[in-house]
């Protein structure tokens, strides 16, 4: 595909923007990291949908480097389950340096990872480092980061309730879910329905002042 095109874009009312801007801000601040899910199933058209709009993202040279792979087997998320509890075993066990774990406490997370297995859907994002065939593929990690940061977007915009985990080491996801050399495994993202009465961990953003500077 070459050439050019007209672009759509709709140019909308300033007060109209300023609403958009504010509603968005409030739903993308209702966002939290789920630890406790049901095991309640999940439309999988929903979920192809979010990730089709992860799959918008701008990427180096428009090379799209990312493969989404949705695993709703629960003889694989049992799978992946137990493999991710035996490398956070090794992090939680003396891997991870006390700082480290220190800076985890608040969160209340060890090395048990029964969301794994209770969340109807995992999807493990892969980032191409090549296309596999000899070329080359640009700012893979800041574009499969965007990618990621607008599935995480769009699966909560649908209702859904997302965590973001990244079990250290990730090459097991590669083994078991049988990806091609050229992918690492990037995040692992269970999708599903909180539990009823689900907790999460008291926190605080940063204001506005703290992490924008304007010149
Ligand atoms: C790159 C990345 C890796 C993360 N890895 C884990 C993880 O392995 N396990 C976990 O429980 N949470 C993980 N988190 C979730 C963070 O702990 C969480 O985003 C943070 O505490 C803020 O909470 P919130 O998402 O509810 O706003 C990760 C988040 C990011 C962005």
């Amino acid at each position: 595909m070459s050439g050019f095109q007209d672009l759509d874009f709709a140019r909308l009312p300033p007060e109209s923007m300023l609403q958009r801007a504010s509603d968005f801000l409030d739903e993308l601040n209702r966002r939290r990291s789920v630890r406790h899910f049901s095991s309640e199933a999940v439309d999988r058209e929903v979920l192809r949908r979010c990730v089709a709009a992860a799959s918008t993202a701008p990427s180096g040279a428009h090379k799209q480097p990312w493969t989404f792979v949705l695993v709703t087997d629960s003889a694989l998320k049992e799978q992946i389950r137990d493999a991710a509890e035996e490398e956070e075993r090794a992090f939680y066990g003396g891997r991870a340096p006390e700082s480290w774990l220190s800076d985890l406490e608040h969160l209340g997370t060890d090395a048990q990872k029964p969301f794994l297995a209770d969340a109807p859907a995992l999807i493990v994002v892969f980032a191409q480092k090549n296309d596999g065939e000899g070329g080359k593929h640009y700012y893979v990690n800041e574009s499969v980061g965007i990618a990621c940061g607008m599935l995480l977007a769009a699966l909560h915009h649908a209702g859904l309730a997302t965590l973001t985990h990244t079990p250290s080491p990730m090459k097991f996801l590669g083994e078991i879910l049988e990806r091609p050399a050229n992918e690492r495994a990037f995040l692992l993202i269970p999708v599903g329905y909180p539990i009823d009465g689900c907790q999460v961990p008291v926190l605080e953003r940063k204001p506005l002042s703290e992490v924008l500077i304007e010149r």
